[in-house]
């Protein structure tokens, strides 16, 4: 595989690499960043634009085997977002992260940017991912349902990310002020919009409903705000698992939750998409990183 990768995608700043498990990756080299993606559920496991920090968080506990999650990074969750609401024994966010992807396109675009193009199915949906990987991060999940599919069929998603910051007990994330959210670490409860920035300061789980508003992840520490602008998207999750939460993830640090933040471009519960025949649907997530004090207007 990797050597018919390396033949067919033979461009300057694009390189392949197989762990040890057998997990196979493509590594972006170029002016505007660095970036890493693995084949195993198309995830981008790092994004460093040039002049940055990486902003991308990746557990040191994280798995790199077949048929497991990556801890970090940008898992896609589809068709369904955590547990399956039928069956529990099937895998927590679906089977598009643990399922091998076809690169079906490479080019270097003439920002500079990587762009990389993926393809899979899940029955009875063909999936593919656009990803580029340039100054900024964008990455376009776009879900189609064949015209001779035997019936409408509705998908959640989501584009999973994992931010890396100094310590998210001083962070806040701008931009969901106005939106009410299901609160996961409260029964599941509905709660009205807290009009004021997040901060994080217990084990959060939120699925905030109805927005489309970028979000804006202000690390003062670190000096930088991260921006997380989307379309196709109705809902945001928030999480971090705190303390004891962490300790029950095998795959992830006892003491690793205070560097990291999930902000997540999702349709989540009411919001799942719904497909007849012949239709599709994108959702896209763009990640761009500035100074903190040019980026205070949302
Ligand atoms: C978040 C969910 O998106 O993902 C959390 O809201 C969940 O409830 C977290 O714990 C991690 O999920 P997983 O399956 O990768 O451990």
């Amino acid at each position: 595989m990797l050597n018919e990768l390396k033949q067919r995608f033979s461009i300057p700043g694009l390189s392949f690499e197989q762990n040890h498990n057998g997990l196979v990756s493509v590594v972006i080299q170029s002016a505007a960043c660095t970036g890493e993606l693995f084949f195993q559920g198309a995830h981008v496991s790092s994004w460093r634009p040039f002049g940055h920090e990486p902003v991308l968080w990746l557990s040191q506990k994280s798995n790199y085997e077949k048929g497991k999650p990556i801890r970090g990074g940008v898992p896609i969750c589809f068709p369904w977002f955590g547990p399956n609401a039928s069956n529990t024994t099937l895998p927590a966010h679906g089977f598009a992260r643990l399922q091998e992807w076809q690169l079906v396109g490479a080019q270097q675009k003439n920002s500079g940017a990587m762009e990389l193009s993926l393809e899979t199915t899940i029955d009875p949906f063909r999936l593919s991912f656009q990803v580029e990987f340039g100054n900024e991060l964008k990455m376009t999940l776009k879900t189609m349902l064949p015209q001779n599919a035997m019936s409408s069929q509705s998908y959640e998603d989501a584009l999973h990310t994992y931010f890396s910051v100094s310590d998210v007990r001083t962070i806040s994330i701008r931009g969901l002020e106005p939106a009410s959210f299901i609160d996961k670490v409260d029964d599941a409860q509905l709660k009205p919009a807290t009009d004021s920035p997040i901060r994080i300061e217990s084990e959060t789980d939120r699925v905030y409903l109805d927005t489309q508003s970028d979000c804006v992840l202000e690390d003062t520490q670190w000096k930088r705000a991260i921006r997380v602008a989307k379309l196709g998207s109705a809902s945001t999750v928030v999480w971090n698992p705190w303390i004891d939460k962490s300790k029950r993830m095998a795959d992830f640090g006892d003491a690793e939750w205070p560097g990291m933040v999930c902000i997540e471009t999702a349709n989540i519960g009411d919001s799942r998409i719904r497909l007849s025949p012949g239709e599709s649907h994108s959702t896209t997530a763009v990640i761009s990183v500035d100074a903190l004090s040019t980026n205070r207007n949302l």
